[in-house]
């Protein structure tokens, strides 16, 4: 579904992607677990089409997206939810919503029934969808930045750090919905420096340092691999 080889991105002379292959089958949920700087939001916003890439090839469904603004990669489907959610905190949790329903403009809408599916997976949204998104908490913003790309009807979700700055109850609700998400099908690359979660929530695993996959495999297999034991998932890697 998603083919990407060679794949560098620079700011100047830093180079933030470099030389990233990787791809997915439909259905999917990866994740890309890595050190803070290692360059995982910058791959991601290569992929959205925020950051053009100096080199490298991105294949969506047979589609070339190499190069296309964000708006062109949006209407293939692939939609992001950004680090730091990136709500709109003077409008109301519904308006945040509606913003997310652009980018299905060029395929099959139909805006209220992805509300209600939203307002299903998130209820604590359907009853503050009146109220500014800015009086909302962390965990609820949250849940609203992954509602507004939900409401883009995405083929491929990309995730950046959802748990981050979330208390433990709140990241399981979160989690908890991306992987009913992900057994109606939806495929996802969830971006987590919590790593224990993202091989959790997922069935295959790269690892960036330094703007490169220094290691990939199975989730499952990676829980269990010395190496991302000591790198990533720490002590209690045995509880
Ligand atoms: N806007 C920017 N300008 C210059 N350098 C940046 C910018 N954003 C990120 N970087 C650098 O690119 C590298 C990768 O950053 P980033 O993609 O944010 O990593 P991660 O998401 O894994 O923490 C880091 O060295 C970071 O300092
Ligand atoms: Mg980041």
């Amino acid at each position: 579904m998603l083919e990407i080889s060679g794949l560098t991105t620079r700011y100047g002379g830093i180079v933030a992607v470099d030389d990233i292959s990787l791809s997915m089958a439909e259905g999917q949920a990866v994740a890309i677990i890595g050190a803070n700087g290692a360059g995982k939001t910058s791959l991601l916003r290569t992929i959205s089409g925020l950051l053009r890439p100096a080199s490298g090839q991105i294949n969506f469904a047979g589609t070339g997206l190499t190069g296309r603004p964000a708006y062109g990669v949006a209407r293939q489907g692939i939609l992001m939810v950004p680090e730091g959610r990136q709500i709109f905190g003077a409008l109301t949790v519904e308006e945040n919503l509606r913003l997310g329903q652009r980018a299905a403009v060029a395929r099959s809408t139909a805006p209220n029934a992805e509300m209600n599916k939203v307002f299903a997976l998130f209820p604590i949204l359907a009853e503050r969808r009146s109220q500014y998104a800015g009086q909302l908490s962390g965990g609820q913003q949250q849940m609203l930045a992954i509602g507004r790309a939900l409401m883009g009807r995405p083929r491929l979700l990309l995730l950046d750090e959802p748990s981050l700055g979330l208390g433990p109850s709140v990241v399981a609700q979160v989690f908890a919905a991306l992987k009913a998400l992900h057994q109606e099908g939806l495929s996802m690359i969830l971006v987590e420096q919590n790593a224990r979660l993202a091989l959790e929530a997922t069935e295959f695993a790269y690892v960036m340092e330094r703007g490169r996959i220094v290691h990939q495999g199975p989730s499952v297999a990676m829980r269990s691999d010395p190496l991302v034991i000591d790198h990533y998932l720490g002590q209690a890697a045995g509880g």
